[in-house]
């Protein structure tokens, strides 16, 4: 195998992702034909409903699926395949390659150990860095994150700090490592409103200061849309659009991004009521042959689910919808009338 030149292609470089887990006793497909790429420091967002397998493309990136999960297709972070991976490359993979940030900030921390050990340790045990200068450098970055008795902080146990504290706590712990490529899986959707644009403001001036690259994992399109570079929409463990930010916005190419924007909650007195798309989320196992989304779709004909539909370039983005072309206009008009309502 040969390595790529780290410079010439993307910091990350996932193709034809395909990952079973053992569903119910038997190895089932969750993520199908997940394609995406990101620069160094680029931000991708990754959008979609519950279960369609946004965690799970997060955590293959990481190499930490659950027990017994069957990955196939290629992973490469700066022209190194990651699955192939032993032991040792994914210690290091994990330490200046990756960093992750979660949902649920408490689950990911040791109820047991000090705030302090949790922020050290990978300076300490990876990187070699001595105690003190492990704390002082914690102390540093613990300001960063708006946290500034950090000497106080260290010792203290997560209990002793709100969802937010911690949060920010854990974005410290991530680019204490100073890692080229954060995955963030939901960072704020635990926190209260405040709360939230509070960690997210801090989390995306950090990575723009450090260049950091991020793979953006939300169900907020517009959140998406105001981070990050780029945003993939995901349904049923398959990307079924991808394109710049604004042009997701204004232009979507996928019925069920055209759905979702129309889903936007609203504060507006003429539409009191939320809107839903019809039907319910599905995940990759469950989907048909050919387009998921056909059975809550109002542009679908027997030909979207009965032939195998490709991820294909439409504009400056790429979709997953046979008659993609067909309904553009239509589906913009929609967008257009879900903006205005705001
Ligand atoms: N540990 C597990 N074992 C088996 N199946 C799992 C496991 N974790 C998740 N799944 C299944 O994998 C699919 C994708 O889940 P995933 O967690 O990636 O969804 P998600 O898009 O992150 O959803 P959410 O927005 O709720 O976090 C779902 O069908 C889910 O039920
Ligand atoms: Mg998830």
């Amino acid at each position: 195998m040969s390595a790529a030149p780290a410079a010439a292609g993307p910091l990350l470089d996932v193709s034809g992702l395909h990952v079973e887990l053992v569903i119910d006793g038997r190895p089932q497909p969750v993520i199908h034909d997940v394609s995406l790429q990101i620069r160094a420091g680029e931000a991708v967002g990754l959008v979609g409903e519950s279960g369609s397998g946004k965690s799970m493309t997060a955590r293959a990136i990481a190499r930490l699926l659950p027990a017994g999960a069957v990955v196939s297709g290629g992973i490469s972070f700066a022209g190194r395949p990651v699955l192939d991976m032993g032991a040792r490359d994914l210690r290091g993979y994990r330490t200046d390659g990756i960093a992750m940030i979660f949902q649920d900030p408490r689950a990911h921390t040791n109820p047991v150990r000090r705030i302090g050990d949790f922020l050290t340790e990978a300076l300490r045990t990876s990187k070699g860095v001595r105690e003190d200068e492990a704390k002082r450098r914690a102390v540093a970055t613990l300001a960063e994150v708006g946290i500034e008795d950090g000497q106080r902080r260290l010792r203290q146990f997560p209990h002793e700090l709100s969802g937010g504290l911690l949060q920010r706590v854990m974005i410290a712990a991530a680019l204490l490592a100073e890692p080229q490529l954060l995955l963030a899986d939901e960072p704020t959707t635990a926190l209260d409103v405040t709360t939230q644009s509070e960690v997210m403001a801090i989390l995306d001036e950090l990575r723009r200061e450090r260049g950091l690259a991020m793979l953006f994992i939300t169900h907020d399109l517009e959140l998406a849309a105001a981070v990050c570079d780029r945003t993939c929409v995901m349904y049923a463990g398959s990307i079924v659009e991808q394109q710049s930010s604004a042009g997701l916005n204004a232009d979507p190419l996928h019925p069920y991004t055209a759905a979702l924007l129309a889903a936007r909650p609203r504060m507006d007195a003429a539409t009191d009521r939320l809107a839903a798309i019809a039907g319910r989320p599905r995940s990759a196992f469950e989907a048909p042959e050919g387009c998921a989304f056909a059975d809550r779709c109002p542009y679908h004909e027997p030909e979207c689910t009965a032939e195998h539909q490709v991820l294909r370039p439409l504009g400056g983005g790429l979709v997953r919808c046979r008659r993609a072309e067909e309904i553009h206009a239509d589906l913009r008009a929609l967008s257009e009338k879900a903006g205005a309502r705001g």
